[in-house]
């Protein structure tokens, strides 16, 4: 008696092959897209204002405010096995201690590939602070546009799109 439910077992576990095999595919599929798009990033000195945290009442931070000026044509990126991109503006700079920060500044999440053409004109959405609380020993700072390409199924994948080629210097002012 070959029940009908070893049968069923065995097809089921045929079928979930199947379904292993076909997701590995799709995801492997992904290593064949190699798009490299560029675009252009500019960004205006960076304004420096003193600013009271809530934490530390007596202390005084500086917070960096960035104005940049993004361009770039993203719609490569989307291919049957992009679900969806990632996109981030990054600060580095080296700190007056030698060590190498980088800060987010700004993302976007980008789903439909009509909305990949980037042209964006604007200034940093977080907070961009040192944590020493001054950038008065940081000579300038880089900046880079980078995404993350996140699957429908597979690994997610990393890039640059654009990145300050000159340094970017910082502007002490005196007043919000
Ligand atoms: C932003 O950059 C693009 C490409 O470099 C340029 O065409 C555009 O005029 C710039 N926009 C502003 C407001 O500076
Ligand atoms: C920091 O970045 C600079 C420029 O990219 C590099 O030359 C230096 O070796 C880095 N320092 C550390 C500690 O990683």
């Amino acid at each position: 008696m070959h029940s009908i439910f070893s049968r069923i077992n065995n097809i089921s576990a045929f079928l979930s092959s199947c379904t292993m095999a076909l997701l590995a595919c799709v995801a492997l599929s992904s290593f064949l897209f190699t798009a490299d798009p560029k675009g252009t990033l500019s960004i205006s000195p960076v304004k420096v204002f003193p600013s009271k945290t809530n934490r530390y009442p007596r202390r005084i931070q500086e917070m960096g405010f960035v104005n940049f000026n993004i361009s770039a044509d993203l719609t490569p990126l989307f291919h049957w096995n992009t679900k969806q991109l990632f996109l981030y503006l990054e600060a580095e700079y080296q700190n007056a201690q030698g060590v190498n920060n980088t800060v987010v500044i700004w993302d976007r999440i980008v789903r439909r590939p009509e909305d990949a053409v980037i042209n964006f004109v604007g200034k940093n959405k977080y907070a961009f602070r040192e944590i020493s609380s001054s950038f008065k020993k940081v000579p300038s700072s880089y900046y880079s546009l980078k995404y993350n390409v996140m699957p429908h199924v597979g690994v997610l994948t990393y890039g640059e799109a654009a990145r300050t080629i000159e340094p970017v210097d910082f502007v002490w002012e005196e007043h919000v």
